[in-house]
């Protein structure tokens, strides 16, 4: 059995997901942690709910980043993650973990990258971006973590058609079902690979 772990700092909607898709074996891998930056995050929640552990781990609460960086890596050595899944972590996974993951490091990103990504992207900011453009399509996008914010190479992308009526908030609900079918069905194929 392969292990994950997953980095939230948000609601934790796609944690969930990846959950229920463990469980009922759609991903074949046990969930070994979560790590967030953000006490308050629903991820917590999901995370108590399903009896997996979590740790909160806040950049600020290091007198360094070598510091944060090096108690990542201790954290990481007991949860022996096969893949590490960015959900929504609003926080930069400092680069010795990048270094020391080469390729087993994915992030879900709510536009249809390189379109809308990058340092300030994040939230309703993207998709009030995507619309103020007028676009007529936008979408998610799973890749892997390098040192740039969203720059990794892409795995997989749907996209999904922008409406005359939306707003950044209906826009952002309908991607986000999709990101939900997307980075499970990613994380198994990249776990069948390994
Ligand atoms: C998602 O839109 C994801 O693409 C982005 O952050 C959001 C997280 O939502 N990186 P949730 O916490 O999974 O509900």
């Amino acid at each position: 059995m392969k292990n994950i772990v997953v980095f939230a700092s948000g609601s934790g909607s796609n944690f969930q997901a990846v959950i229920e898709a463990a469980e009922s074996g759609e991903i074949e891998c046990t969930i070994t942690g979560l790590i967030t930056n953000n006490e308050s995050a629903g991820a917590i929640e999901k995370a108590e709910e399903a009896g997996i552990p979590f740790r909160i781990m806040k950049p600020s609460e290091y007198r360094n980043p070598d510091e944060y960086a090096e108690a990542l890596s201790s954290q990481l050595d007991k949860w022996q993650p096969d893949l590490i899944v960015l959900a929504g972590y609003l926080a930069k996974i400092p680069a010795p973990i990048i270094r020391r993951y080469p390729e087993k490091i994915i992030n879900i990103h709510p536009s249809l990258l390189p379109k809308y990504g990058g340092k300030g992207y994040y939230g309703e900011r993207v998709h009030k971006a995507v619309m103020e453009a007028g676009e007529t399509q936008s979408g998610c996008t799973v890749h892997f973590v390098n040192e740039v914010y969203d720059d990794g190479p892409i795995i997989a992308q749907k996209k999904v058609d922008v409406y005359p009526g939306d707003t950044p908030k209906t826009l952002a609900g309908r991607i986000l079902k999709e990101e939900h079918k997307l980075l499970p069905s990613v994380i198994q194929k990249i776990l069948n690979q390994q």
